[in-house]
């Protein structure tokens, strides 16, 4: 596995250091709301933001409330034209509460707007977009997003929860692949 890493983009200390900041603001930002606490739900899109989901609610000492949702988008094939779907089933409201929508990566954009349209249906008090990463594509940075902890270049990126064909997740740091490795 090590053998197809190209170079280091974000080490994990780098990482770990950005997420604590990452978990203080959206903290600071739920207080500042003036909400009692327990009204924070934040809806992790998997596998992708994984790792990055563990690590950070790990420096949110309060009262929240998790849901994990799957999103597929059949890329290559014929169903392509339909977007991304949503695996699982969504609450039926989501009232009152605080959602923070969590992904690893903006890429496209296309997941995240299609699952804050989703919540945006469910009556949130308020929905944010929190993201480990954004490439600097128009695509991606003409989402709407609160939260971003690096924002990268457009090149293919793996570890941390990112995969490359279901491979590479468990790499602690964030690194490019070797060409060879990617085809
Ligand atoms: P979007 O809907 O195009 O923004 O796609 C976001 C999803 O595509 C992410 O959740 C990732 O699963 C995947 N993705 C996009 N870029 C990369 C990358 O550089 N490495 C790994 N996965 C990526
Ligand atoms: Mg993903």
């Amino acid at each position: 596995m090590r053998n197809n890493i190209e170079r280091v983009l974000i080490d994990r200390a780098t990482i770990a250091k950005r997420v604590e900041a990452m978990a203080l603001q959206i903290a600071e930002d739920m207080r500042a709301s003036g909400d009692p606490d327990r009204q924070l739900t934040i809806i992790a899109i998997l596998t992708g933001s994984l790792i990055f989901l563990s690590d950070l609610i790990r420096h949110m000492p309060f009262m929240l409330r998790l849901k994990l949702i799957t999103v597929s988008s059949y890329p290559g094939k014929a169903m392509s034209t339909q977007g991304p779907r949503i695996e699982g089933n969504m609450p039926e409201s989501f009232a009152g509460q605080h959602v923070v929508i969590l992904d690893d990566i903006l890429d496209s954009g296309k997941t995240i707007e299609m699952v804050r349209g989703l919540v945006q249906q469910r009556d949130p008090a308020s929905i944010r977009i929190c993201a480990l990463l954004r490439k600097q594509i128009p695509s991606a940075m003409a989402v709407k997003a609160e939260y971003v902890g690096f924002e990268i270049a457009d090149e293919f990126v793996v570890g941390y929860g990112l995969d490359y064909d279901g491979y590479y997740r468990n790499l602690p740091d964030i690194v490019t692949l070797k060409a060879e490795a990617i085809r």
